[in-house]
C-alpha cells in the first residue's frame, strides 16, 4: 500500500467509525424516548386481554399531562399530553406494538399539534421505533384516520379493542 492509499484507508475507517457511532447515539435517543408509562392512567376501564373476534387486544395510557382532558373529555390536550396504545398479543400476552401520540405546540397546527411514534418489540424482547416527521408517510397514515376524531382532539378515546 502506498502512504496515499494507506493515508485514505484510515480516514475511510475514521468516518465509517463515526458514523457507526452516531448512528448508536441516534438509535439511543430513539430507544430514550420510547414512552415510559408504566405509572400512566389506564382509560379503558377494564384491561383488554380478553379474546374477541381481534388477534390482538388493546390497552390505552394516557400521562398525567393529559389525564384531566382525556377522563373529563376536555379539548384541546395541553402540550405535552401523551397517550399509548398498546396492542397485545392474547396467546403470549406480550405487549407486541405501541402506537403513541403526544401534543407538540406548533407541530403540525393543521392537524392538531400531535406527534405520533411506533414502537415494535424486537427478537431480542426491547423496543424499537420512531417519532414520525412532519409530512412523512407514516406521520400521513396517523394523521389520515385520526383526522376522524378532530371532534375530540384527534384521540378517539373509544377503547373498543380495534
Ligand atoms: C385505520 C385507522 C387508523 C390508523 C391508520 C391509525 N389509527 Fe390510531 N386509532 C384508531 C382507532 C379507531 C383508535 C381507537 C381504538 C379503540 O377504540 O380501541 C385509535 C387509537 C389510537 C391511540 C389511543 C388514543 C386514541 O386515539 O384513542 C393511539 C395512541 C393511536 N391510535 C396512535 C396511532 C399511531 C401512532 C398511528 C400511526 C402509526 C395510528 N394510530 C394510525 C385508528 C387508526
Amino acid at each position: 500500500m502506498t502512504r496515499r492509499v494507506r493515508r485514505l484507508t484510515l480516514t475511510a475507517s475514521a468516518v465509517l467509525a463515526a458514523l457507526a457511532l452516531a448512528f448508536v447515539v441516534a438509535q439511543d435517543a430513539m430507544m430514550a424516548d420510547r414512552p415510559e408509562y408504566a405509572d400512566w392512567t389506564r382509560l379503558n376501564p377494564q384491561k383488554n386481554f380478553i379474546q374477541s373476534a381481534h388477534p390482538t387486544a388493546k390497552d390505552v395510557y394516557v400521562n398525567d399531562i393529559g389525564r384531566a382532558a382525556a377522563q373529563e373529555r376536555s379539548f384541546p390536550f395541553p402540550e405535552g399530553s401523551e397517550l399509548v396504545k398498546e396492542s397485545i398479543d392474547v396467546d403470549s400476552l406480550t405487549v407486541t406494538v405501541m402506537t403513541a401520540m403526544r401534543k407538540v405546540v406548533g407541530f403540525d397546527p393543521a392537524n392538531g399539534d400531535w406527534q405520533y411514534g411506533m414502537f415494535e418489540r424486537m427478537d431480542d424482547g426491547s423496543f424499537g421505533g420512531m417519532w414520525a416527521d412532519v409530512g412523512t408517510e407514516m406521520h400521513l397514515m396517523c394523521v389520515g384516520c385520526h383526522t376522524g376524531a378532530a371532534d375530540t382532539d384527534y384521540a378517539f378515546l373509544t377503547y373498543t379493542g380495534d
